[in-house]
């Protein structure tokens, strides 16, 4: 199975685009659809971000195991609303060592915590897009569904993550909020 995926900005995709905002940071080219694929875009997009789904570097096991028993796959029948959201997070971020990071992002933030509230409700994809060998604007793509009685789970997740200390080290985020076509 692939562990690349292209994120397509244009005027067709099997998403449609219903919001843009733009968080931090340059936003994007204003589009109309959304396309997710596993294979690069045959036709030139407005955009084309791509990223990698990749081994955890922050879990422990036992996070891990409740991740496991929790988390549903993305593509279910009715979750017909979703989000793609493409985050930079700055050079003070990656110049700190693995447990430095690993204490802000849970010990601090509670991401893991507060993300396992929205399971199994709001499914998700982590693409890593720093070590492609290419200079890429954004260093995840974050990719989320969900049915729409579960806007509000999602949203509520977003603003207690937004609001926590690992938000700090954000430097660019953009949000696009998307309906299946
Ligand atoms: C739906 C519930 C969520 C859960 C259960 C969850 C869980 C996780 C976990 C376990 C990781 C760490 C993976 C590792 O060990 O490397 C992670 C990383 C990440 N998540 Fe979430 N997350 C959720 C929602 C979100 C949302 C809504 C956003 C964006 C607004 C987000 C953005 C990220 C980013 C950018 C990373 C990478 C952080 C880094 O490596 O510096 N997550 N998430």
């Amino acid at each position: 199975m692939s562990r690349t995926f292209y994120f397509s900005g244009g005027e067709v995709g099997s998403f449609r685009v219903v919001d843009t905002l733009s968080l931090r940071g340059e936003s994007l080219p204003s589009v109309s659809h959304l396309d997710v694929t596993s294979s690069a875009p045959t036709t030139a997009p407005t955009f084309c971000l791509w990223g990698v789904t990749s081994n955890d570097r922050y879990v422990t096991t036992a996070e891990k195991t409740e991740l496991v028993s929790r988390q549903i796959p993305l593509g279910r029948p009715n979750t017909t609303h979703g989000a793609f959201i493409p985050i930079k997070k700055n050079a003070e971020w990656w110049a700190l060592p693995q447990d430095a990071r690993r204490r802000i992002f849970e010990e601090d933030s509670r991401h893991i915590a507060l993300g396992m509230r929205a399971l199994p409700a709001v499914s998700r994809r982590l693409h890593h897009c720093r070590d492609l060998g290419v200079d890429a604007p954004f260093d995840f793509l974050t990719w989320f569904d969900f049915e729409p009685q579960d806007v509000q789970v999602f949203d509520d997740l977003l603003g207690a993550l937004r609001a926590s200390k690992e938000w700090d080290y954000v430097e660019r985020e953009v949000e696009l909020r998307v309906e299946r076509a």
